[in-house]
């Protein structure tokens, strides 16, 4: 009998992503293949963070109807954030709907798999608190990459008040500092040479198990949850691992310990993801992020100093309610001083059980406006830092073939830039290039040693 396919869809960020390995690696488990958009099994795995992803997600769903149709086997299945949110409603609406998943029932996916085959239709979206059993799995497809992504902790415990995150992600739970290590330490037995920890906000990595009221079954002890700086020691001193990056830092909990690693340890990579949002005290105030404009650039200015070659980049919204031109003008003044490497900025999308004003709303057409003046201002300071690489010498890790040529190679400085290089050269390998010319987003280099 010919083994049965599935395909996953993935929107929505590293977390996500991630996701979606392990849900491939759950449904190989289960003996199915990799497939196509007719798989018999398909997955779409979403992001509820704006509503354009979301509306995305609405028309994909419709598309996969017209397949199923045609094939009233297969099993359709929405996962992630928007599952989460939407829960029932999903069902509802959409009649040839499957399964229902949020992500902290991913454990569950063959069970759910296995009932929605017997003809149920079913919603998993319940928020187990704490350690549920299964919240945190290693379970991936043999890696293909020198790079790859590790959980460090999931769910968000901050209060932004424009985002949805905390709501369809739950709380911040710490992942035990040992599974971490031990995942890490089997990617670098497979080959792999950098790994990403992840988390929304991975400073407040262990704050929940010190400040924790929930019992775990998972962490019998606290020291098992060091604080971020230590567990990004902990994974850089695993045998065979080169670089170590982490996204996301919440300037509010950046301590001046991890600005000592970072400056000290030659294997975390000197590239930080640092969104401020806003340049003006009260939007900032009105989101609720917890810093104000001047402890934003303070940290900034420390950081540099500490470590002057890093790379900064942000996130932006733009148009938050209430937000004045002049208070805009704070935030592309805060481009111009900290000079990021690039950054992700965004209209600011209103969403459901979000505490963000409703009052003073920002016109869409004055959104826009903002949105790209600030990526205009954005874009010459990019061009002018990516420039400036032009004769210096980098150290990149190649990640594979260029893809838009397959006789060059890719790799990343530790500042995350993609470098293309002449020549195929092994995956995971770390070389010197000169850098020769730079391209919008990438540079080109010659191989030196
Ligand atoms: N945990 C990360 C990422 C959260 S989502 C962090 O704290 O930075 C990624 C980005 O989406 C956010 O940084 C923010 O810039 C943007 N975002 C979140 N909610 C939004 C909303 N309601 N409207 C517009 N952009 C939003
Ligand atoms: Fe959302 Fe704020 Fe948490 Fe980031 S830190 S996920 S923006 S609530
Ligand atoms: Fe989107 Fe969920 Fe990530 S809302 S940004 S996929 S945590």
């Amino acid at each position: 009998m010919k083994p049965e396919t599935y395909y996953v869809r993935t929107f929505g960020c590293q977390m996500n992503e991630r996701d979606s390995e392990r849900i491939a690696a759950l449904l190989e488990a289960m003996g199915y293949i990799p497939g196509d958009e007719r798989a018999d099994v398909v997955i779409v795995n979403t992001c509820s963070v704006r509503e354009k992803p979301e509306h995305k997600v609405y028309s994909e769903l419709g598309r996969y109807g017209g397949l199923k149709r045609r094939r009233p086997g297969m099993i359709l299945a929405v996962a992630g954030c928007v599952a989460q949110q939407e829960g029932e409603t999903l069902l509802k609406r959409i009649p040839h709907l499957d399964l229902v998943m949020g992500a902290r029932a991913i454990a569950r996916l063959p069970q759910l798999i296995s009932a929605a085959k017997n003809g149920e239709r079913i919603v998993a979206t319940e928020m187990n608190g704490g350690h549920a059993a299964g919240l945190f799995g290693a379970e991936r497809p043999a890696p293909r990459s020198p790079t790859a992504f590790v959980v460090a902790m999931t769910g968000c415990s901050s209060r932004c008040t424009y985002c949805v995150v905390p709501n369809v992600r739950g709380p911040a739970v710490s992942r035990p500092k040992n599974e971490i290590i031990e995942e890490v330490a089997s990617l670098a037995a497979a080959g792999v040479k950098e790994v990403t920890l992840l988390g929304q906000n991975v400073n407040a990595y262990g704050l929940d198990f010190r400040n924790d009221a929930v019992c775990c079954a998972t962490i019998k002890d606290k020291n098992d949850a060091p604080d971020f700086a230590e567990l990004l020691e902990l994974v850089s001193a695993v045998p065979g691992i080169e670089r170590v990056r982490f996204t996301t830092s919440h300037p509010k909990d950046l301590s001046d310990r991890l600005i000592r690693v970072m400056a000290e340890n030659q294997k975390v990579c000197k590239y930080l993801h640092l969104p401020i949002q806003a340049g003006a005290d009260r939007v900032l105030e009105r989101m609720g992020r917890g810093y104000t404009r001047a402890q934003y650039l303070d940290l900034a200015r420390r950081l540099r100093e500490a470590v002057p070659e890093i790379a900064l980049s942000s996130d932006f919204i733009v148009g938050f309610p209430g937000e004045s031109d002049e208070e805009f003008r704070d935030t592309l003044d805060v481009i111009e001083q900290v000079r990021y490497h690039q950054i992700y900025s965004f209209c600011y999308s209103e969403r459901p059980n979000t505490s963000a004003p409703r009052d003073e709303a920002v016109e869409p057409q004055a959104k826009l406006e903002r949105l790209h003046v600030l990526q205009a201002k954005q874009d010459q300071i990019t061009r002018e830092i990516m420039e400036a690489y032009v004769g210096g010498a980098q150290t990149i890790l190649i990640e594979g073939a260029s893809k838009t040529d397959r006789t060059r190679s890719t790799g990343r400085t530790q500042c995350n830039l993609p470098v293309h290089v002449g020549g195929i050269i092994e995956p995971g390998t770390l070389i010197t290039v000169r850098i020769t010319r730079a391209l919008k987003h990438s540079l080109e280099g010659e191989h030196v040693k």
